[in-house]
């Protein structure tokens, strides 16, 4: 069988063409990084929880009206999804402070914010993902203003369909971070929501003890990755609630 084309590889995900123009496969690996890459490790089973919980994520989304690149999931590891061209952001969105917000204002992790606050990073990891203000954004040609406005109220539906589902398990959204893309019907351009919604890019606390159910387990050496992302995907339903490997869970449809 011939060999697929690699389109892209990235830290948590390699990109293949799709079997059909404006399609690729989107293969989600073990690997986790943080701090750019200077911390990395293989987390086993990481790829297959991911895939599944962006799956259900982005079919939700799909199904409220909010556009996704998410087509269908095809196997443990791979979803196929639309090609888009990647706007170079990643959209932040924080309903609590956390992270690099708390620190660069001496908030304490947790604090409230008076309305979820969205900022912008240039991806660019040889720059690290610096903060960028609109001002940049717009000046440098990365998205126009309507496009900013267009991918704020993209942001902002992703939030409060996110906020609920986790609340309704017992879990506090207190930011993420996505990413957008743009396609093309004939003349007429969209913005979507590309890449991944997964513990990876979301900062995810059980309400009622605060423990982290995401990747700063990681970041922060709090424990095994994977239990943390078993235990997201075990109260929404997306995997079974017995205990086997996390390795082989069985699927559910
Ligand atoms: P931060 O507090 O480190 O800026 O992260 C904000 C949110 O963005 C958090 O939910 C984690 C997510 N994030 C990513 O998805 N990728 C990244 O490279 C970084 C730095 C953060």
């Amino acid at each position: 069988m011939a060999r697929r084309k690699k389109v892209y590889e990235g830290k948590a995900k390699t990109l293949y063409e799709g079997p059909e123009p404006g399609t690729l496969v989107q293969y989600f690996k073990d690997d986790a990084t943080a701090f750019n890459a200077e911390k990395r490790d293989v987390i086993e089973g990481k790829g297959v929880l991911n895939n599944r919980l962006s799956e259900y994520f982005m079919t939700g989304l799909n199904n409220i009206g909010v556009p996704t690149h998410f087509i269908r999931r095809l196997n443990m590891r791979e979803q196929l999804i639309r090609a888009v061209e990647i706007i170079p952001l990643e959209v932040i969105v924080r309903n609590f402070a956390a992270g690099s917000m708390a620190k660069r204002l001496g908030l304490e992790e947790g604090t409230q914010l008076p309305r979820p606050i969205i900022e912008f990073s240039y991806k660019n990891d040889d720059l690290g993902d610096p903060l960028v203000p609109e001002e940049y954004i717009i000046a440098f040609g990365w998205a126009s203003q309507q496009d900013l406005d267009d991918i704020v109220a993209l942001a902002l539906r992703v939030n409060d369909f996110m906020s609920g589902l986790m609340l309704g398990v017992g879990i506090r959204l207190v930011d993420f971070k996505i990413e957008v893309g743009r396609v093309y019907d004939g003349d007429f351009m969209r913005l979507i929501v590309a890449d991944e919604i997964s513990p990876d890019s979301c900062r995810l606390w059980d309400i009622e003890t605060g423990r982290k159910l995401d990747k700063d387990v990681f970041r922060r050496d709090l424990g095994d990755l994977a239990d943390a992302y078993t235990e997201v995907a075990r109260r929404l339903g997306v995997l079974p609630t017995n205990n086997g490997p996390v390795t082989k869970p069985t699927l559910i449809n």
